[in-house]
């Protein structure tokens, strides 16, 4: 498939998941504004499922483009709240039918999300980084997904983005709580910028006024986009 507008169009359809149509101008937002600030990196996700966001994001990666898939895949007894049972048969059917033509590096990872130690950081970010998006999708714990922002975090490139999925879903209160801990606990290099259909755009202490300019500039007078505060720090947040 050829470019991200022919897989939105073609691909998503026939792949199952969680991807809201919405979330495509801003992902090409993200894109263009990296690319004009010269951000560098590569692409991952935990929770991948069957690839429906990741092979989206992968569009984005390029030639001699590294995607990395993070997901415990057919090994379910690690998927302790159920949310989609990972299959790396599929995740490969989909990337062989649906995935862009150019020539771009796989790398999955079965693995519990929350087993990455630093040493597994460190190589992950030396052997597939570091990243410039980084999708979080996985369990949705208050515990895994505070795991799995800190792990984001860690890997993400200079004027990279963190996307979390399911900020302010009524069935998944452990994501919103997560980030509630993220900035209660600790104090992270990390900004949101960006919230729309129950996703949270996140980027670095440096980058986050470009991309929340970006975002503003790009939304205009909709009256279903409203600057915020999260946590103290700025965020256009479009609802519904
Ligand atoms: C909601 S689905 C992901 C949806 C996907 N992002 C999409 O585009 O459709 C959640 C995924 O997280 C995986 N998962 C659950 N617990 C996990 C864990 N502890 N570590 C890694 N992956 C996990 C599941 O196997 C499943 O594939």
């Amino acid at each position: 498939m050829r470019d991200i507008a022919a897989y939105w169009q073609e691909g998503l359809p026939n792949i199952e998941g969680w991807v809201n149509e919405r979330w495509l101008p801003y992902l090409k937002l993200v894109d263009d504004t990296q690319n004009a600030l010269g951000v560098k990196g590569h692409i991952a996700e935990i929770g991948v499922y069957h690839g429906k966001l990741l092979i989206a994001l992968a569009h984005f990666a390029g030639p001699g483009g590294k995607v990395t898939a993070i997901d415990v895949f057919d090994d379910q007894t690690r998927n302790i709240d159920g949310a989609g049972v990972g299959s790396l048969e599929h995740l490969k059917a989909n990337i062989q039918s649906y995935g862009p033509d150019c020539n771009i590096e796989y790398s999955f990872l079965k693995t519990d999300s929350t087993a990455l130690n630093c040493a597994d950081k460190v190589s992950l970010v030396r052997d597939n980084g570091p990243f410039r998006l980084f999708s979080v999708d996985g369990c949705h714990t208050a515990e895994h997904t505070l795991s799995d922002l800190l792990t984001a975090q860690d890997c993400l490139a200079p004027g990279g983005v963190v996307l979390l999925d399911d900020m302010f879903q009524p069935h998944w209160p452990g994501v919103t709580e997560a980030v509630a801990l993220f900035y209660g606990r600790y104090v992270p290099r990390l900004k949101p910028f960006l919230y729309i259909a129950h996703k949270l755009f996140f980027a670095g202490h440096g980058w986050h006024a470009e991309f929340l300019k970006a975002c503003n500039e790009h939304a205009g007078p909709l009256p279903e986009a409203k600057m915020t505060q999260m946590f103290g720090h700025s965020v256009l947040s479009i609802f519904p």
